[in-house]
């Protein structure tokens, strides 16, 4: 069994942008180095050529568009992701839906690119029509909890069970996350024990008074 993997999706909250976005990607390194756990920061694209020079853990994008390099004003190119430090990106967020036929191209380009691939789904059908598109992630995140501060491990057990019986079904090498109102220990804890592999989190440690803390308490019960 591989160390559990938390990715912390910095979305575009005011306390997770810019200066900040930096403090807090240093506390997820702190964290990793004083606990042993995996963590990842997705920050917003501005934030990632910095975040990837100042820390040593791995920075994903939050978005790739489907789009070759030329005339595409407003997206964001997989090459100028990688060259500003990227080690892979959240494909298909809940926040950022993308058609099925985009998502594929991406995967391949993340593929093809040597990073890594997190696509997020939101229930145990998409999950499984998710694996068969061979990512190396999927992150199931129920969206009717994503903020809601209730935990997609307590509150919806069974639809990330029933997600890593599905994507396993389809492909044993895809890798299952989940996401949603996580945010303590506990939380996490239950995650793990419906077999997923980590978890894509935000609010909870974003917004919370000392999020280095907040962390520590995150991975306090694994
Ligand atoms: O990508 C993570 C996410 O959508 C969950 O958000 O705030 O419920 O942890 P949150």
């Amino acid at each position: 069994t591989q160390t559990p993997l938390v990715i912390l999706n910095f979305k575009t909250y005011l306390e997770s942008t810019g200066e900040k976005a930096l403090q807090l990607a240093r506390a997820l390194e702190q964290v990793a180095e004083e606990t042993g756990v995996n963590m990842v920061a997705a920050p917003q694209g501005a934030d990632l050529w910095r975040l990837s020079q100042e820390v040593k853990i791995p920075v994903l994008a939050q978005h790739i568009d489907p789009v070759d390099a030329g005339g595409h004003t407003g997206s964001m190119l997989i090459e100028c992701a990688k060259e500003a430090g990227a080690s892979g990106t959240l494909i298909n967020h809940s926040e950022q839906r993308m058609q099925l036929a985009d998502i594929d191209t991406v995967i391949s380009k993340v593929t093809a690119a040597d990073m890594i691939s997190v696509v997020c789904t939101n229930n145990v059908e998409t999950s499984a029509a998710a694996a068969a598109l061979k990512p190396d992630f999927v992150a199931i995140e129920p969206p009717e909890l994503i903020g809601s501060g209730i935990p997609v491990s307590q509150a919806e057990p069974e639809i990330v069970e029933g997600s890593v019986a599905a994507i396993k079904d389809i492909n044993p090498n895809v890798r299952v996350l989940c996401g949603a109102g996580i945010s303590t220990g506990d939380d996490m804890k239950a995650a793990l024990e419906l077999g997923s592999e980590g978890v894509l989190l935000a609010s909870g440690i974003i917004l919370a008074s000392d999020p280095k803390q907040a962390l520590l308490d995150l991975v306090s019960k694994i």
